[in-house]
């Protein structure tokens, strides 16, 4: 018997990285999965490997950005498993640019991407989840939501604000519902590759306690904690996955 039977959780951006690696644990668990991204190859390869091991998975193509798009996750949710029990708001995107040269187009994506989509996700779903008398709402925030990394300011701004957005939501839409956030360190996925060479990421393990960087797998066991009852006295609160890194 899985943790997670009978449930219904949307992930979004788990066509790939710790989005993707959380869709694998939620389904092994028994949930059914809804999973969404851009990228259509990836997310078709990823409910194939889910229904394959014998879970239950769809897809939905949907941009962050686009708000029509966020409508039809949570229309196409209910149209296909009746309900929504667990949304976790993980699809991120990772902006560059220091605070004197980010041009405002790229300030309101990241912020759009990062922060607004959890809020209207959550506007939607939850009265669904308040009329059950139950839900989850799981955030994916950053360490760099807790202090400042140079030259990455909508990234570290957006992620802050998300903590913000995390507590609200707890208060708010307690006690039916509780909401949480999983704070990362360095995850191996693209985003990790992305920022770094072998230096980075060596930089990264001498940072940890642990002396490695994380894997997505960890992510979605810390996400199945707050998905189940085993976390059912616990909301608003933001949880570090980073290996114990001190910065
Ligand atoms: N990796 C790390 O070290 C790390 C550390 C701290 C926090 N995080 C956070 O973890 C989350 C997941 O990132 P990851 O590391 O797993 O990176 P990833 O492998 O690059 O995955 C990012 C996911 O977000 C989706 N996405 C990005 N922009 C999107 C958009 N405009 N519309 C819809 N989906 C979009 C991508 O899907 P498509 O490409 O299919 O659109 C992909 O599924 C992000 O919120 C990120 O900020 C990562």
């Amino acid at each position: 018997m899985g943790r997670l039977d009978g449930k219904v959780a949307i992930i979004t951006g788990a066509t790939s990285g710790m989005g993707r690696d959380t869709a694998y644990v939620f389904a092994e668990e028994g949930a059914k999965v809804m999973i969404t991204g851009r990228n259509e190859a990836r997310a078709k390869e990823v409910v194939e490997k889910i229904k394959s091991s014998g879970g239950e998975a769809s897809y939905v193509i949907a941009d962050m950005a686009d708000r029509q798009s966020l409508d039809k996750i949570i229309d196409e949710t209910v149209e296909k498993y009746g309900t929504v029990d667990i949304l976790f708001n993980n699809a991120g995107l990772l902006s560059t640019s220091s605070s004197m040269d980010i041009s405002l187009e790229e300030w309101d994506k990241a912020m759009q991407v990062n922060l607004t989509s959890a809020l209207i996700l959550s506007q939607k779903v939850a009265p669904i989840m308040k009329k059950k008398g139950k839900g989850c709402i799981i955030n994916t925030g950053s360490i760099a939501g807790t202090s400042a990394r140079w030259g990455a300011v909508a990234y570290c701004t957006s992620k802050h604000a998300l903590n913000g957005l995390t507590k609200a939501l707890a208060r708010e839409l307690g006690p039916e519902i509780r909401v949480n956030a999983i704070l990362p360190g360095a995850i191996v996925t693209a985003m990790l590759d992305s920022v770094g060479g072998e230096d980075a990421v060596a930089g990264m393990k001498e940072m940890s306690p642990l002396k490695r960087v994380g894997q997505g797998r960890e992510i979605g066991t810390a996400a199945l904690f707050f998905a189940t009852d085993d976390s059912s006295f616990v909301t608003g609160q933001l949880l570090r996955v980073d290996g114990g890194v001190d910065c």
